[in-house]
């Protein structure tokens, strides 16, 4: 195991929001708006946010070449904890920003700190999000955040014992579970990290035995969690009828038995929106491996041959460029439990 610089942050901290570059604005304005059913603010020609509740910012997305996910940002509790973390960053020699007020101002939060993170992903930290006046206008009745905050990200990585290091280095990262998987007749295995009560903000699904890695974006998909079942089945419903392309069709995983369906972002990544993940009781949990990501459903809609082929484009690819790790932060890694 990694070394921790003692007190844990664990349950301090939340994914905040999510910062996306692209230059396909009008059809992710749609996606986001019409089809996922949030709030929606433009700030100008190559900004806009989404809202999901009462907080300012829960994506920010900007004009660019990227068409993937840039940053994640997590919100920290106090004070206390940020300097915790800042001085993790410090003591492992990792480079790190200060947010200017800006570019704070822009993700609606107070102080922030940025950071090189797994993949090129930007990891941010910050305090003091901002709530909104303005009252929501959105389509879906609402969007679970609070103490699990907003959801979760998925990445594919061919180095998971160092990813999974990173995340216990700088977030006190615990193991939930793991899934394992056959993908395109490839064995996968997901590892499950949480940082508060959510069942996994992060999940890390890593090919066994092979470092391939079969997925252009440096996210496999973002999650959101819907107030209610509802609002699972319009939005489904609204990402058909819009024309946006479905990924996986509506099923329920085996681990955090959450019943969700995974649609494909104008940028290419997938975007899952679930309803009713288990939520983790630390004083009885226990890590255990499930066979399958599905009890039922889930899927692949209108896979077509094109799209395999890209697949195995982007594995094989994937070959000759190794993966952007974060070494500073990443310790020894983790071994598998
Ligand atoms: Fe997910």
């Amino acid at each position: 195991m990694t070394t921790h610089d003692a007190p844990s942050v664990f349950g301090a901290v939340r994914l905040g929001y999510i910062v996306i570059e692209t230059n396909r604005f009008a059809d992710w304005r749609r996606f986001g708006t019409d089809a996922i059913g949030m709030h929606h603010d433009a700030l100008s020609r190559d900004l806009m946010r989404f809202r999901l509740d009462d907080r300012e910012c829960r994506f920010l997305i900007r004009r660019g070449p990227a068409e993937d996910v840039v940053a994640t940002g997590w919100h920290i509790d106090d004070h206390a904890a940020f300097e915790r973390i800042e001085a993790r960053i410090r003591a492992h020699g990792a480079p790190f920003t200060v947010g200017t007020d800006e570019e704070a101002a822009l993700r609606g939060v107070g102080r922030l700190l940025r950071f090189p993170g797994p993949k090129g992903i930007t990891q941010e930290i910050s305090t003091t999000p901002a709530k909104s006046a303005e009252p929501l206008r959105m389509l879906a009745t609402g969007f679970v955040t609070g103490d699990g905050g907003m959801g979760h990200i998925a990445l594919t990585s061919t180095k998971p014992m160092q990813t999974r290091g990173y995340f216990n280095t700088v977030f006190d990262a615990r193991l939930t579970d793991y899934i394992d998987e056959t993908f395109g007749g490839v064995k996968f295995k997901i590892r499950f990290l949480r940082v508060n009560e959510r069942h996994h903000s992060i999940a890390i699904a890593a090919a066994r035995g092979l470092p391939v890695d079969a997925v252009r974006t440096r996210v496999q998909h973002l999650n959101v969690q819907a107030a209610t079942l509802d609002d699972v089945a319009q939005s489904y419903q609204r990402v058909h009828e819009l024309g946006f392309d479905m990924a996986l069709s509506v099923g329920q995983h085996t681990n955090d038995k959450e019943l969700s369906y995974y649609a494909r972002t104008p940028s290419g990544f997938e975007w899952e929106v679930g309803w009713n993940p288990v939520v983790v009781d630390e004083t009885t949990w226990e890590p255990t491996t499930y066979q399958g990501i599905s009890i039922w459903g889930h899927l692949p809609v209108g896979r077509t041959i094109i799209g395999k082929l890209a697949e195995f484009q982007a594995g094989a690819r994937s070959l000759g460029r190794p993966e952007s790790t974060v070494p500073s932060l990443s310790g020894a890694g983790v071994p598998d439990d």
